[in-house]
Order: structure tokens, then C-alpha cells, then sequence
């Protein structure tokens, strides 16, 4: 069994990234600037967001974080979005989600600019990825699709099951894992919460992906020998340690991990990943708008 190290793979595409920058600053450019916007303060949204303006000052990324309180109404929110479509010195940006229940969060994607789409959330950028189209792939699925390359593991002719249809991981992998690129040629089930019996399908699975906020709902008996795991969850389960809280999978690694051939541990497995990826689409974008 092999731990696939999302932790340290992410250090090493941010050092790539930093290198890309430093050249960038050198030939008299300004480096990427990506901007993210939390409304809110659910604790969990916090600490993703904050780890993503951490991780741009260590990429030499500008970066902005906008904090909106939780009664922000939807039209404030699409005005502020307006306002960055429009300015040139901001090259990506993020409305974190989830957002308030009074917010409709179709509206809110909507009016983002697909040029400055780094998340790869808008129907823009999903339709041209569903496409197989050139476009910014949402984070999470992009550093699963990340890890399996830089881990050289195959995937044509894969049978690959998805725990999960959420339109930022579930849907999104399934799609690229099941489209005709180096990294894909899968066989791919999408499970929802209406599956029967979805030990069935786990079972069968060569790569298992589990996206669906549930702790340890995934156990050893419920997949094969030498499948590889790609664990999303990370809920915060309430403990007595000082911090109040541990994070937990949605795979139960102890029982999971003996069967595995790779399995990603969490924490330290997809998170770092998505944050990674994210601030790569910004490069892309700081690229593209260096190119026009
Ligand atoms: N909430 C959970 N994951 C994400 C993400 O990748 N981007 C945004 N904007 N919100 C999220």
C-alpha cells in the first residue's frame, strides 16, 4: 500500500509554480492576483479560505481576501462580483461555497466572469469541460487527476465509482475520468444518495472516489483488494483536544488502507491538492492576460 502524499506533491507544484512566478516578475510583470471572497462565518469556510490566501503569499501571488458578514443580500454579492469582472488588476477569483440559505448560488455563479473563473464552477467553464474542451477544471477533481499523474498510476480501462454527485467534486470527476484524455478511459458509476446497496458498486471498483461528507462510511469490507482511494471528506468531528475538533474522511482508513494499493490519508491527501490547483488556474489566468 501506497500513501499518496497530497501534502508533500502539493509543496512540490507550488515550488514550480513560485519558479514560473519569479520569472514572471523578473521580465517586468506583475505576479497573479487572485481574490477570494467568504460571506459568512462558518468556521470550515475560514480555514479553506485562509489556507488559500496563505498558500498564494507563499506561491508570491497578490491576494485579497473580501469578508462579507452573513446577512450580505444576493444583489450586494453580484455587485461586488461585477466590480472585479471589471478590474484589470485582478486576474481570478473566488466566491466561497457554501454560501447563506437566503443567497441563490446559481445566481451568484452566474454572473462570474468566465475569464476570471478560477474555481471552474460557471456553467461556462463546466460546459466547456464537459466537452473536453480547453477550461479552468474545478480544483478538487483537477488534483485528483493531478496525483494520478504524477503517480504514474493508469487509469485507462479503470473501473471507477464515485460516492457523491456534487456539481464541485462528484459530477465533475466522473466526467473527466470517464472522458478520452491520458488521464481518463474509465468506466465511471456515479452513486447517489438513492443508490441500494452501494457496496455493490464499491466493490467493484479498481479507483474509488468518496466526496460526500459522511465519516467513515466507507469500510474494508465494502471494497476490493488493491483498489485505489481517493478520500474528499473532511468533516470536524467534536473531540475534548484543545482545538475542539478532529478532521475525518469519509473512508475508514484503518480498515480501508490493508486492501488498498493507494489511498490518500486526511488530512494531507486531496485538500492540499485542491488549494494547489487553484492557485495554478490563477497562473493560467495571470498568463492569459499577459498574453492579450
Ligand atoms: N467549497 C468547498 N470546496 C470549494 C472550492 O473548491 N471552491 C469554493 N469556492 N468553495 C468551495
Amino acid at each position: 500500500m501506497q500513501i499518496l502524499n497530497g501534502l508533500e506533491l502539493s509543496k512540490t507544484i507550488k515550488k514550480e509554480i513560485k519558479e514560473e512566478v519569479d520569472v514572471m516578475v523578473q521580465q517586468g510583470h506583475r505576479p497573479p492576483h487572485l481574490v477570494a471572497i467568504l460571506v459568512g462565518d462558518d468556521g470550515a469556510s475560514m480555514t479553506y479560505v485562509n489556507n488559500k490566501i496563505r498558500s498564494c503569499k507563499e506561491c508570491g501571488y497578490e491576494s485579497t481576501l473580501i469578508k462579507k458578514t452573513s446577512d450580505t443580500t444576493e444583489e450586494e454579492l453580484i455587485w461586488l462580483i461585477k466590480g472585479l469582472n471589471a478590474d484589470n488588476t485582478v486576474d481570478g477569483f473566488i466566491v466561497q461555497l457554501p454560501l447563506p440559505d437566503h443567497i441563490n448560488p446559481d445566481e451568484v455563479l452566474l454572473a462570474i466572469s468566465p475569464e476570471k473563473d478560477v474555481d471552474g464552477f460557471t456553467p461556462h467553464s463546466v460546459g466547456l469541460m464537459t466537452l473536453g474542451l480547453p477550461s479552468y477544471k474545478p480544483a478538487t477533481p483537477y488534483g485528483i487527476l493531478k496525483m494520478l499523474q504524477r503517480y504514474n498510476i493508469e487509469t485507462a480501462g479503470k473501473r471507477c465509482v464515485v460516492v457523491g454527485r456534487s456539481n464541485i467534486v462528484g459530477k465533475p470527476i466522473g466526467i473527466m475520468l470517464g472522458q478520452n484524455k491520458s488521464i481518463g478511459n474509465c468506466t465511471v458509476t456515479i452513486l447517489n444518495t438513492h443508490t441500494p446497496n452501494i457496496e455493490k458498486y464499491t466493490k467493484e471498483a479498481d479507483i474509488l472516489i468518496v466526496a460526500v461528507g459522511r465519516p467513515k462510511m466507507i469500510h474494508g469490507d465494502m471494497v476490493k483488494e488493491g483498489v485505489i482511494v481517493f478520500d474528499v471528506g473532511i468533516t470536524r468531528v467534536v473531540d475534548e483536544s484543545a482545538k475542539g475538533y478532529h478532521l475525518e474522511g469519509d473512508v475508514d482508513f484503518d480498515s480501508v488502507a490493508p486492501k488498498a494499493s493507494y489511498i490518500t490519508p486526511v488530512p494531507g491527501g486531496v485538500g492540499p491538492m485542491t488549494v494547489t490547483m487553484l492557485l495554478y488556474n490563477t497562473l493560467l489566468a495571470r498568463k492569459k492576460s499577459i498574453r492579450r
